[in-house]
């Protein structure tokens, strides 16, 4: 692996562009060790840092992690509470950000957030935008469908204001109009025996490559992640069509 981190180029290895990440396990990492939920989360996030910073490392340009669902404020108050206070304080300590070259950006139902994290959002993202290395898109009260839908309304208001055309929809007419200004992810990683993508980019992942492990998010290294990419790197994309078989010697 060292070869790959140093230099990803000598080692043939493409770092795919845009990795989205789905958190899982972080209960199971606590219950585990007899711990309370709320410290699988804080593992969760500490990891979150180191696995950014790896990504920041090897030339990935975007990351997407899924932090918070629409559908986790079903979880009981504490939990939620929990959550919300560890963004608040990896909000307030830029160093984890500014300092690394890594932009920041949110993405989700962001209106029904505490103002105060608002604020810390607004912040974080004008404090980071000069940055030219990873750009981390954080999920945050983030549902898919409820993307969709917001698009669609978007583009209802268009049709409807004559600013656009009905005829003139395009698969990049709805696309523009989802949160994040960036390519779709290349490459989703599943951690903790799940084989879902629960409401997690459905539109962006249509030809995403999956990648899926029984570790636990907080227990999710760089190894990991290195492995994951040679996997990936071993992956036949071919969006549909058919690519020619690759050469013996390659
Ligand atoms: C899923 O694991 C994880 C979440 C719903 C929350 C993820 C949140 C974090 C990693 C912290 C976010 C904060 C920052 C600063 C990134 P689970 O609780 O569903 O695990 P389980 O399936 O084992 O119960």
């Amino acid at each position: 692996m060292a070869l790959f981190n140093k230099n990803a180029e000598t080692a043939n290895v493409v770092v795919p562009t845009h990795i989205g990440i789905i958190m899982d396990g972080n209960g199971r990492w606590a219950k585990k060790r007899m711990l309370p939920r709320s410290a699988g989360h804080v593992a969760g996030s500490e990891n979150f840092k180191t696995i950014a910073r790896h990504c920041n490392k090897i030339g990935v340009k975007y990351l997407t992690v899924y932090a918070f669902s629409t559908e986790n404020w079903k979880r009981p108050k504490a939990e939620v509470d929990g959550i919300m206070n560890l963004l608040r304080k990896y909000l307030k300590d830029s160093t984890n950000f500014k300092a690394e070259n890594i932009k920041l950006r949110f993405i989700g139902e962001l209106s029904v957030l505490p103002e105060d994290i608002r604020e810390l959002i607004k912040t974080a993202e004008a404090e980071s935008s000069e940055a030219t290395g990873l750009t981390v898109y954080m999920a945050v009260n983030y549902g898919g469908r409820d993307e969709i839908v917001h698009a669609v309304k978007r583009i209802a208001e268009e049709v409807r204001s004559g600013a656009l055309n009905i005829e003139e929809i395009t698969e990049e007419t709805v696309s523009e109009r989802l949160y994040a200004d960036c390519p779709d992810p290349d490459f989703i990683i599943r951690p903790s025996g799940e084989y879902r993508l629960s409401n997690f980019l459905p539109w962006q992942s249509a030809y995403s490559e999956f990648w899926y492990s029984d570790v636990l998010w907080p227990d999710f290294s760089p190894d990991d992640l290195d492995k994951a990419i040679l996997d990936f790197n071993k992956r036949n994309r071919r969006f549909g069509g058919v690519k020619e078989e690759k050469e013996e010697s390659e």
